[in-house]
């Protein structure tokens, strides 16, 4: 089964939305294999987002990110990476709808609240990055009553 990496980043932490968008992942469906709750410093910043280094917003990105506690979590479930950035909205939460996290909780691209891989590979790469000793493997008793 697909799996995702989705980090609350240290504005979702600060304003009180780990609750909230951990809820939208659960009642989608999709199942929750790993969680943690860290500080993560600048090289480490600076390797999950290494595709972005030649970008202008590259070093505002990675002050961000370093600025508080993230929640780095992995998601599992049928289109998990593709839908899971639905639940996430545009990457610019003005042009996010209503609807999505970012639609309903932020404003500036720079305070986006909340990262989920882009592709399959990324995820795969990410998921190896921040989860080096693997993820829990378990299956809800719920997944009959998600999947046919
Ligand atoms: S790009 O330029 O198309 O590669 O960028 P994009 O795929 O839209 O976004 C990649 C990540 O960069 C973040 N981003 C920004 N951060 C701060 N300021 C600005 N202007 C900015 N533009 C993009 C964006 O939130 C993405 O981060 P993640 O953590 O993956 O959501």
């Amino acid at each position: 089964m697909e799996q995702t990496f989705i980090m609350i980043k240290p504005d979702g932490v600060q304003r009180g939305l780990v609750g909230e968008i951990i809820c939208r992942f659960e009642k989608k469906g999709f199942s929750l294999k790993a969680l943690k709750f860290v500080n993560v410093d600048r090289p480490f910043a600076e390797k999950h987002y290494a595709d972005l280094s030649a970008k202008p917003f590259f070093n505002g990105l990675v002050e961000y990110i370093v600025s508080g506690p993230v929640v780095a979590m992995v998601w599992e479930g049928k289109g998990v990476v593709a839908t899971g950035r639905k639940l996430i909205g545009a990457t610019n939460p003005l042009a996010s709808e209503p609807g999505t996290i970012r639609g309903d909780f932020a404003i500036d691209i720079g305070r986006n609240v909340i990262h989920g891989s882009d592709a399959v590979d990324s995820a795969t790469k990410e998921i190896a990055l921040w989860f080096p000793d693997g993820v829990v493997h378990w299956q809800s008793s719920l997944h009959s009553w998600i999947y046919e």
